[in-house]
């Protein structure tokens, strides 16, 4: 394992090439080289190398994490990343992984033994925190002038329509097919997180049944959305959705405090609202304010930032990124609060199938967690023989024949072409 400095320029590989093209513009912008590149998509693999033309392809893990390299960024699909970061470590690379960090509470226990016991980085690629207004709300919340928070909320809402679904949930076991409406909750937990710098202790959630979302695709999942309400290590409550389905398109966030509350403007990702009690309005300040955070400097243009993606949040990633490796930062979203996100969605969900029950939300850095959980697997992505261990959605919804056919012809559109069957295979994995 090479020791970097800073100035280092960090050798990367880069494990799946959907998401993974916009990491792959970022990390060079970051002055990251892109040595490797893996994906099983031939045609993935050419778009990135149109962007890292020296960097060397690979079809297989097993091979591709073999390559002289510092880190790797796990791109791959939503529900396998901790076994690949495991893999990764265990070869003597630092990991950056793509959310969510775990799937299931025994590989939430897995992952934390192999960072302690690998010694190596691990960072979850959460980037929602470094959008401009989420990072202004922190040094908001930090400057103290909004007093002590007693409520967050945050939204991420993602609707889309049939064609797009397709789209992006190719073969009947694609990981967004099944992904229960709790489980991608770290661009709405994560952001509350980082700015107030709490975590929850305990979970409880609801979700709502809306199979006409699934109608023309292979979804199985039949929520639209799910609610998480949270108790807070620091007294404060918050609620957050996760992914949700409804309309309209959009990121949320709010944090209500003592003396003021900051809050992003609904249809406006850029814009902050801060208001004040008249009677705790600092001095000099408004009682109410409307304005676009500036973005940070940075050693690239303001127009690079601009284009990195969630509005400057996949730049600032792949920065901190940078500047963990050298050894200047500690990783924000480290291990434990990257479990931590995880075992927030994973046992939500089991809150909305047990009609609301509350869980405990474990703390990972303790064996008597660990214990409890080391053997829990049961997971919504169906295995081998097509099955789950546990529904993905409130009431089942199983596609139609009508449904697979308008999702086959807009695969076809996308570019699967023949065996739809190992689409599916290869979606399972
Ligand atoms: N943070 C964000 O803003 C954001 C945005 C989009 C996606 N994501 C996350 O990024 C990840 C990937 O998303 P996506 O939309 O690209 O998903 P995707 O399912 O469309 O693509 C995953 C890619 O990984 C490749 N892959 C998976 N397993 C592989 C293996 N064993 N060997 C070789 N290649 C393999 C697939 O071929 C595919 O090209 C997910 O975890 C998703 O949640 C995050």
């Amino acid at each position: 394992m090479r020791i970097l400095s800073p100035g280092d320029r960090p050798k990367i590989g880069i494990f799946g090439l959907g998401r993974g093209q916009n990491f792959l513009r970022n990390a060079i912008n970051n002055g990251f080289d892109v040595v490797a590149l893996c994906d099983t998509d031939q045609k993935k693999l050419t778009l990135a190398k149109t962007r890292a033309p020296s960097a060397a392809e690979y079809t297989s893990f097993d091979e591709f994490i073999k390559h002289d390299m510092d880190a790797v960024v796990l791109v791959n699909y939503f529900h396998e990343h901790a076994p690949y970061a495991i893999r990764a470590m265990e070869a003597g690379k630092h990991v950056i992984s793509e959310v969510c960090a775990a799937s299931t509470m025994a590989e939430c226990v897995r992952l934390v033994r192999a960072v302690e016991r690998t010694g190596m980085k691990y960072m979850l690629g959460e980037n929602y925190p470094y959008m401009s207004v989420n990072i202004e709300m922190k040094k908001l919340y930090e400057s103290g002038s909004l007093g002590r928070v007693l409520y967050s909320h945050g939204e991420y809402i993602h609707p889309s329509n049939v064609e797009s679904t397709n789209q992006f949930t190719q073969g009947e076991f694609h990981w967004r097919g099944w992904t229960p409406r709790t489980y991608y909750l770290s661009h709405s937990l994560g952001p509350l997180m980082f700015i107030t710098g709490s975590a929850p202790v305990t979970v409880t959630a609801a979700s709502a049944y809306a199979p006409e979302l699934c109608r023309g695709t292979e979804k199985h999942v039949a929520d639209g959305i799910a609610l998480m309400l949270c108790n807070m290590a620091d007294g404060s409550v918050s609620t957050f959705s996760g992914a949700g389905a409804v309309a309209g398109r959009g990121n949320w966030y709010r944090i209500a405090c003592l003396n003021g509350s900051a809050e992003s403007v609904r249809g406006d990702n850029e814009k902050l609202v801060v208001q004040y009690n008249d009677w705790t309005c600092p001095e000099g300040s408004p009682r109410l304010s409307q304005y676009v955070p500036p973005y940070e400097k940075a050693d690239v243009s303001e127009a690079v930032i601009k284009d990195a993606g969630h509005f400057g949040g996949d730049y600032w990633v792949m920065n901190h990124f940078k500047k963990v490796l050298w050894g200047e930062e500690q990783p924000y979203f480290d291990v434990y609060r990257a479990v931590t996100i995880a075992s927030v969605g994973i046992l939500g969900w089991r809150s909305v199938l047990e009609g609301g029950k509350t869980f405990a939300i474990p703390d990972f850095r303790t064996e008597e967690a660990r214990a409890m959980y080391e053997n829990d697997t049961a997971s919504p992505y169906p295995g081998a023989d097509g099955k789950a261990d546990i529904p993905c959605c409130k009431k089942e919804y199983i596609p139609t024949p009508e449904d697979r056919a308008t999702a086959e012809r807009i695969w076809k559109k996308f570019g699967v072409e023949g065996n739809l069957a190992e689409t599916d295979r290869a979606a399972r994995h």
